[in-house]
């Protein structure tokens, strides 16, 4: 999506950002903005308003229905637009480079400003809304929830726990947030799922996630997504990403989210790498983690 943006924005001007983001307060009201509060809340003149339109529609950042009362919302690509433009001015980004991984939920792109970082947008609540959006129709804007706030929601979580966490943790250092979007170091290095283990690495690698798991845990963080997918090994050890849904370790579930952790993390490496790791008694390892003794338990395996 953003490779899709990242070229248009040199041609943008700064009346036609006036009206996307005089769109993206209309859609704290309403899924759709009608055209005729589009002056008032991108200040621009209705004429004006009508150029815009055109130029942004073209470039596939808004969408127009004509349904009921003609009105307009911002494409993902819009939000995009916006959130690169607020980092582009704050000199977090200067260009935007290949995608690091596209997932459901995020985007995550390299970037470069004074030093390589990745730029993780979120797309929580975007195919659900869509999914909604198609079941009603074009009814009552009731019970609406935008995607723009769900998104930003989980940029904002994702970018609270990461500067809890560093550098006490290894996680990317987070450098900047913009609405649903955030900037942090570029980590090098492949995917636990991917990563070509030898024999005497494998429980090595093991304990380094479990001690990242541990100190977050002393941090106040679960992360509650532990899986292959969201580590990383690399020349230098494991770095852990991915932490919108982290849990602060006084949430009530914290301790079940833990112990599911610490299961994905060991059955992991138990199937994968059967004999290496043989039985492993996962209750011991989150008591440990959660008593802040889990240093007393290595080496375990
Ligand atoms: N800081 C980073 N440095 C380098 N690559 C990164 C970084 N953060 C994320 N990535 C890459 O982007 C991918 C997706 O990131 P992340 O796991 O944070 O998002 P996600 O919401 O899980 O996305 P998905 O829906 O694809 O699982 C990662 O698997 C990784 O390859
Ligand atoms: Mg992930």
């Amino acid at each position: 999506m953003v490779e899709n943006v990242a070229p248009k924005m040199a041609d943008l001007e700064p009346e036609d950002f006036y009206l996307l983001s005089g769109l993206e307060q209309g859609m704290r009201f309403s899924e759709w903005v009608a055209r005729g509060k589009l002056p008032e809340f991108s200040q621009l003149t209705s004429e004006d308003v009508g150029y815009r339109i055109d130029r942004c529609e073209t470039r596939g950042l808004l969408e127009r229905k004509t349904i009921q009362y003609e009105g307009y919302r911002l494409t993902f690509e819009g939000y995009d637009a916006l959130a690169l433009r607020a980092f582009a001015e704050r000199e977090t980004v200067s260009e935007v480079g290949a995608p690091l991984g596209v997932g459901k939920e995020s985007d995550v792109y390299e970037v470069r400003s004074h030093e390589p970082l990745a730029l993780k947008f979120h797309r929580e609540g975007y195919t659900e809304f869509r999914e909604v959006d198609r079941e009603r129709e074009y009814t009552a804007d009731r019970e609406h929830v935008s995607w723009l706030y769900t998104a930003r929601k989980a940029a904002e979580r994702e970018y609270e726990a990461l500067e809890a966490l560093y550098p006490e943790v290894s996680v990317p250092q987070p450098i900047d947030q913009n609405r649903h979007a955030i900037a942090m170091e570029r980590i090098d290095g492949v995917e636990l799922e991917r990563a070509d283990l030898k024999g005497d690495q494998v429980v090595p690698v093991l304990e380094l996630v479990l001690a990242e798991m541990a100190a977050a845990y002393e941090t106040g963080y679960v992360h509650a997504d532990m899986s292959e997918y969201n580590v990383f090994v690399g020349s230098d050890g494991v770095t852990v990403f991915d932490w919108p849904q982290a849990v602060p370790t006084d949430h009530e579930n914290s301790r079940e989210l833990l112990e599911r952790d610490v299961e994905n993390a060991v059955g992991y490496f138990q199937r994968k790498h059967p004999n290496a790791v043989g039985e492993v008694g996962t209750d011991g390892v989150a008591d440990a983690i959660a008593a802040g003794e889990f240093e007393t338990l290595t080496p375990h395996f």
